[in-house]
């Protein structure tokens, strides 16, 4: 990089977001303002947030429903299936919302019915984000980045989504460095980072992999299915799987999930799932 450029950065990134990247056609120094706007009912989104937020010194905003979701676990989902019944949205607490100026849009949220959150429901619907590239990032019991991602892309055509990323919240201390490594690998911030290598092709389980399917699912509160297929990889945390599970769903036909566990290399560490993708 030339000196002058280095400058500049090093501004830049005062400024907000990290924001400098060069284009690999022109070599142009490109400017990036980044949001991170977030809502979280119980922290464990907001503990992501920090971490996209301090990495990429970035402006942050925190919604909320004007009548907070702030009962036990069956209440809100008692509430959210009234409220879905009643095709109602929450209105949003009053706050200032402007995303002028902003080019890059983290939006954060959890899970809830395999999707984002109510409040965030109401943001995307009330909020202009046309022109936005949106980064989503999501905290869930067992799964739902990709669906989330699919409702955003259908709810807002006239936004960039961008990939997105999500942690199991019985997994947020392996946040911190998955953020990381995610802002690298998608260079909104720079370093060195791990290139993750493919999945090997599926091939039939063995007691081996049904061990570690049940040692890593066994004990989740819903049944996850049983393996039929895995493929696995290893990287440096230790080694990963993607098995495919079938299961029932309610109408009682078959189902496939594809299902990613790991058992880290720690000599304490025992197998856990990290997603679900249904
Ligand atoms: C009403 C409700 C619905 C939920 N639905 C799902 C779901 O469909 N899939 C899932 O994996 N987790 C689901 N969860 C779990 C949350 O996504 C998870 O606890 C999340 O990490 C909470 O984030 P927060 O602490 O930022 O609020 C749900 C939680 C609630 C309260």
């Amino acid at each position: 990089m030339k000196k002058g450029l280095t400058l500049f950065a090093a501004i830049l990134t005062l400024f907000g977001c990290n924001s400098q990247k060069k284009s690999e056609a022109n070599e142009e120094t490109k400017t990036r303002k980044c949001l991170v706007i977030y809502y979280s009912q119980t922290g464990a989104t907001q503990q992501v947030a920090r971490e996209f937020a301090r990495l990429l010194e970035a402006d942050t905003l925190r919604i909320d429903a004007a009548q907070p979701y702030n009962g036990t676990y069956d209440e809100t989902i008692e509430r959210c299936r009234q409220e879905m019944a009643n095709n109602e949205l929450p209105e949003l607490a009053a706050q200032e919302i402007n995303l002028d100026g902003y080019d890059v849009v983290f939006l954060g949220y959890p899970i809830w019915f395999g999707t984002y959150a109510p409040p965030v429901a109401t943001l995307v619907k009330s909020i202009n984000f046309a022109g936005k590239k949106i980064v989503p990032f999501c905290t869930f019991g067992s799964g739902g980045l990709a669906s989330s991602m699919a409702d955003l892309e259908a709810a807002l055509p006239d936004a960039e989504i961008l990939p997105g990323y999500g942690v199991r919240n019985a997994r947020i201390t392996k946040a911190p460095a998955e953020v990381e490594r995610f802002l690298k690998e998608h260079g909104f911030i720079e370093g060195e980072y791990e290139k993750l290598p493919e999945f090997s092709a599926q091939e039939p389980v063995t007691d081996a992999e049904v061990a570690i399917f049940n040692a890593a699912c066994g004990d989740y509160k819903y049944p996850l299915g049983t393996p039929v297929t895995f493929g696995k990889r290893m990287t440096s945390a230790g080694t990963e799987y993607r098995f495919t599970a079938q299961s029932k769903n309610a109408d009682g036909n078959d189902v496939e999930a594809v299902i990613y566990v790991i058992v880290g290399n720690g000599p304490d560490e025992k197998p856990e799932f990290t997603e679900v993708v249904r």
